[in-house]
């Protein structure tokens, strides 16, 4: 058996192009696109690249990108009086504070200081609230992205067997709930879990958020199984002068036997851009008193 590759890349590129299509609508009724504001904070490298991408894809599907980039040196004050700023700003539909923050900032208050119906991340007790009540909110990106991807893949989830293996707070927690929300039977692995490949081996959709390379071995996996990824590792270059090759949390080259694997790089890395431009066009249109786009 061999197993089927789950194209992330071409799914996002036809969801950003939906979501692009129904700019113009929105457009028209308000007078003005929808505006997605993301703060960097410090010069992090890869936050700069990942900050770059988002703001063209925001322009790409035609809504107003704000870029704000501060230096590491920029007070907790500081940030909270921008983000006070944006949540005032009425051309400002959703906000995204570019995670992780550099030491002396608190990601907690500075996520808190965030209007919940401008938080495309996510992330506010308010939302998270709703998604723990299955209740309609903005879900985090990356989890979502994931969904659409499983849901494109096997249709109704309803009485299946996930495990995922990672409990943070951007990808592990909210991609239980909503695994929970879609009648499956939920087990939520981490560091301290004890015979983890023996729980993977039960699941038939496994999703690996640890953030530690190849960590899943391919004799973890059922046959069957449909495989999410969401880590993205650089492993150690080979050869002098040259990148180290990027895998993600599971085994690849182990995996053939599974049913579905989402590839990296080009998995669920490019929903995660396609997701938030999502939230931005689900805030925007709630914030204008429209009503949600079905399917979207
Ligand atoms: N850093 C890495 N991924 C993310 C994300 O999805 N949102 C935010 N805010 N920061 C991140």
């Amino acid at each position: 058996m061999t197993a089927e590759i789950i194209d992330g890349k071409a799914f996002a590129a036809g969801l950003r192009e939906r979501i692009a299509g129904h700019v113009p609508a929105f457009v028209d009724a308000t007078g003005r696109k929808p505006g997605l504001a993301v703060i960097l904070v410090g010069d992090d490298p890869a936050s700069q690249v990942y900050v770059g991408s988002k703001g063209k894809a925001t322009v790409a599907a035609g809504m107003e990108s704000f870029q704000h980039v501060l230096p590491a040196s920029t007070g907790q004050d500081e940030l909270l009086a921008l983000i006070a700023e944006l949540n005032a700003d009425d051309t400002v539909d959703g906000i995204l504070v570019q995670l992780p923050l550099p030491e002396g900032l608190d990601e907690a208050v500075t996520v808190a200081a965030i209007d919940p119906a401008k938080d495309v991340d996510g992330l506010t007790d308010a939302n998270v609230a709703r998604l723990a009540n299955n209740e309609a909110g903005l879900v985090p990106c990356t989890p979502l992205g994931c969904m659409m991807l499983l849901h494109d893949r096997l249709g109704d989830l309803t009485g299946l067997d996930a495990v995922v293996v990672g409990r943070s707070q951007l990808v592990g927690r909210p991609m239980a709930q909503l695994l929970v929300n879609a009648n499956c039977t939920v087990t939520i692995a981490h560091s301290r879990t004890r015979n983890l490949p023996d729980i993977v081996r039960k699941a038939d959709i496994v999703v690996a958020a640890v953030g530690r390379a190849e960590m899943v071995k391919g004799d973890w996996l059922k046959p069957g199984a449909t495989v999410i990824d969401v880590g993205i590792n650089r492993l150690a270059p080979t050869e002098e002068g040259k990148k180290g090759k990027l895998v993600g949390d599971v085994a690849f080259a182990e995996a053939e036997h599974v049913k579905a694997i989402t590839p990296v790089p080009g998995g669920v890395g490019p929903m995660t851009i396609a997701v938030l431009l999502r939230n931005t066009l689900v805030a925007a249109r709630a914030r204008a008193g429209l009503d949600p786009v079905e399917g979207l």
